[in-house]
C-alpha cells in the first residue's frame, strides 16, 4: 500500500552533519521517494502543533527548545508501507534501546536528541504533512 509519512531530521543530526547518511539510507529503499525536502528553523507556533499530543508531559518544554535550537530538514517520503518502514529505519525512541543498524541505534545517545521524527500512523502523516507542506494537502 503507497502512503505518505513526514519525516524531520532533527537539529542535532543537521548540526553533527550526519542529513546526508540519514536521507542516504531512506534513499535507499527500494520505491521510495522524497517528494518534498527543506531545512527550516522551527517556531513555537510550528513545534506546539507538531508535538501537541505531548504537551503537559515533563519532557515537552526541553522537546521544544531542542527543536527550536537550530534548524531541522523536513522531508515528505512516498511508497511502499513507508509510515512503519521509516519507523523501523528510526529505531525506537530512546536511542539505547534502538538496536545498532538503526539510525538511533547507530548515532543516538540521549532520548531527546534521538536525530530523526517519523509519522507513526497514516492520521498523523496527514496531520503532520499539513503542518510543514501545507501546499502538499
Ligand atoms: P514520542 O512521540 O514518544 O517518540 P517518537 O519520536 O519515537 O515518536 O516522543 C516525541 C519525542 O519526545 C521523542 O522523539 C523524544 C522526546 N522524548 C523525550 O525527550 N523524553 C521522553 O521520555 C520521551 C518519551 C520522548
Ligand atoms: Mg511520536
Amino acid at each position: 500500500m503507497s502512503q505518505r509519512t513526514l519525516v524531520l531530521l532533527k537539529p542535532d543530526a543537521v548540526r553533527r552533519g550526519l542529513t546526508g547518511e540519514i536521507i542516504s539510507r531512506i534513499e535507499r529503499k527500494a520505491g521510495w521517494t522524497i517528494t518534498a525536502l527543506e531545512l527550516r528553523t522551527l517556531d513555537q507556533e510550528t513545534l506546539e502543533q507538531h508535538y501537541g499530543e505531548h504537551k503537559g508531559k515533563p519532557f515537552y518544554e526541553p522537546l521544544v527548545d531542542f527543536m527550536a535550537s537550530g534548524p531541522v530538514v523536513a522531508l515528505i517520503v512516498e511508497g511502499e508501507r513507508v509510515i512503519e518502514g521509516v519507523r523501523a529505519l528510526a529505531g525506537p525512541t530512546d536511542p539505547i534501546a534502538a538496536a545498532p543498524g538503526s539510525i538511533r541505534g547507530d548515532y543516538g545517545v540521549i532520548v531527546r536528541e534521538n536525530l530523526i521524527h517519523a509519522s507513526d500512523s497514516e492520521e498523523s502523516a496527514e496531520r503532520e504533512v499539513k503542518i510543514f507542506f501545507p501546499g502538499r494537502a
